[in-house]
């Protein structure tokens, strides 16, 4: 008989190893390494259930409209590339208290109106406060009917034997747990087993499924990381607490793209779609002030209009600081290369800080102008015409290079009172015949700095 074996397994990462250690050298966690009995993991084969599915011809599999749902709610439908896919595993994480819970309620709500019941599976709060909840936002349905309960086992039970259910969510997959599963709530070996037989419910009954995850500060989903490689889909729910607007946006999706983003409101009765997020994003521009410009930036199918701040103040201490959100540090120092190099400025001796107001992140090189833009009139003390927006890519020479979807973002940045728009004069071709007027072409660099500084 083979001896019993003692091997060790990350809880974060899932990584083995023989010796017991102190950090994962897979993944650098710590105190993650918890002992295991090899043996008994061959033989312990969680959840082994029927076959559901059987080869179909590629021909015959349906593609068609019926095999999504739609909630109605655009912002919604469109993140997840068009509505939710029947027999989908969708995670949606969040930090506590952004309101994961109260969309996904609303979600439920219009789904169970439009297609089948919803099964609400509850670990983290009452059936009586999802219900007060409901009321809050008006969403509340005969068809929801809501399970408070962390057992996992009564879900399975549940969803076995009846059919009738169109949609689950579970709330969240932190707080529930399998009893055969010898581990805790959220440990790697508990969420693998429920999430392969959520997975299998979705594909066998042919229904979306919708697991609730809460988010680290740092934007990882807690618990185990393996989670995020089970799912199809996984969801992303942000925003800054002290306001009122959440972004939504796909991060991994095997049914559509990931680009894009979805913005609504939280007001006192719950979540409101936003449709023209520029607007909302430029409310709060402040007026005659040195180091803002606005730049038309693509999200998935949308334009979208940000704000980029800088502030260039003198440096306190020996190494200057570049402190960037939103942007990537990286590029930030390369576009700062370039303007001391090509344009003989100096930043040696200045602090530079970087922000997109609205919690936005953008890595389209097409920010580039703006980040020039932005620095130079903070660093000259230079206000800029409020109407004023630029765009376009900055290369290592200092040329200003050609970008994408022109046209869509200077219509978006005219439907807003837009009238001096710097592009790239590699543009310029593409525009055709269309009205010239309102834009100014650049070829590199120093043209803008004539344009605006000079
Ligand atoms: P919730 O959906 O419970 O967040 P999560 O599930 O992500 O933890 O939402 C919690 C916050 O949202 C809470 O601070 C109250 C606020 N809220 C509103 O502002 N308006 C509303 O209509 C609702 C239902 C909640
Ligand atoms: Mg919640």
């Amino acid at each position: 008989m083979a001896k019993d074996k003692t091997i060790y397994k990350c809880k974060e990462c899932g990584f083995e190893s023989p010796n017991w250690m102190g950090r994962c050298t897979n993944c650098d966690t710590w105190n993650s390494m918890v002992e295991m009995n090899s043996n008994n993991k061959s033989k312990k084969k969680i959840n082994k259930s029927e076959p559901v599915s059987s080869p179909t011809p590629i021909t015959q599999i349906n593609t068609g409209q019926n095999s999504r749902y739609f909630s109605g709610i655009n912002e919604f439908d469109r993140v997840l590339g068009g509505g939710t896919v029947k027999g989908s595993l969708v995670l949606l994480g969040g930090a506590p208290g952004i309101g994961k819970s109260t969309l996904i309620l609303q979600v439920a709500s219009l789904f169970s109106a439009r297609y089948k019941r919803v099964l609400y599976v509850s670990g983290e709060e009452s059936a009586r406060q999802i219900k007060l909840r409901a009321e809050r936002i008006n969403s509340t349905s005969e068809d929801i009917y809501i399970l408070a309960e962390t057992d996992f086992s009564e879900v399975d039970q549940i969803l076995s034997t009846n059919n009738e259910y169109g949609f689950v969510i579970m709330d969240s997959i932190q707080t529930i747990y399998h009893p055969e599963i010898d581990s805790t709530p959220g440990s790697i070996t508990q969420v693998k087993g429920i999430t392969n037989r959520l997975m299998k419910i979705a594909k066998k009954n042919e229904i979306p499924v919708f697991l609730i995850g809460h988010m680290t500060k740092s934007g990882k989903i807690a618990g185990p990381r393996v989670l995020e490689h089970l799912v199809d889909t996984v969801l992303r729910f942000d925003g800054d607490r002290n306001y009122s607007y959440r972004i939504l946006r796909s991060v991994k999706n095997r049914f559509g793209s990931t680009n894009e983003i979805g913005v609504f409101d939280m007001d006192s009765n719950g979540l409101k779609e936003v449709k023209n997020p520029s607007q909302l994003f430029l409310e709060e521009r402040p007026e005659n002030s040195a180091g803002s410009i606005i730049v038309p930036v693509l999200e998935g199918s949308r334009t979208i209009l940000v704000e980029l701040q800088a502030l260039v103040s003198s440096a306190a201490y020996s190494a200057p600081q570049r402190l960037t959100t939103g942007i990537d540090n990286k590029r930030v120092s390369m576009l700062l290369a370039v303007l001391e190099k090509k344009c003989g400025f100096n930043f040696y001796d200045s602090d530079i800080h970087l922000n997109i107001t609205g919690g936005l992140s953008v890595e389209e090189p097409g920010i580039d102008l703006g980040i020039v833009t932005a620095i130079l009139s903070s660093f000259q003390d230079k206000v800029l015409s409020s109407e004023l927006a630029v765009v376009g890519e900055v290369g290592l020479a200092g040329e200003i290079r050609a970008i994408n979807q022109i046209k869509k973002r200077i219509n978006e940045l005219k439907k807003l009172g837009f009238t001096e728009i710097i592009i790239p004069y590699g543009n310029k071709k593409s525009l055709g015949s269309e009205d010239l007027s309102d834009l100014i072409f650049v070829k590199d660099i120093h043209e803008l700095i004539d344009i605006l500084f000079n």
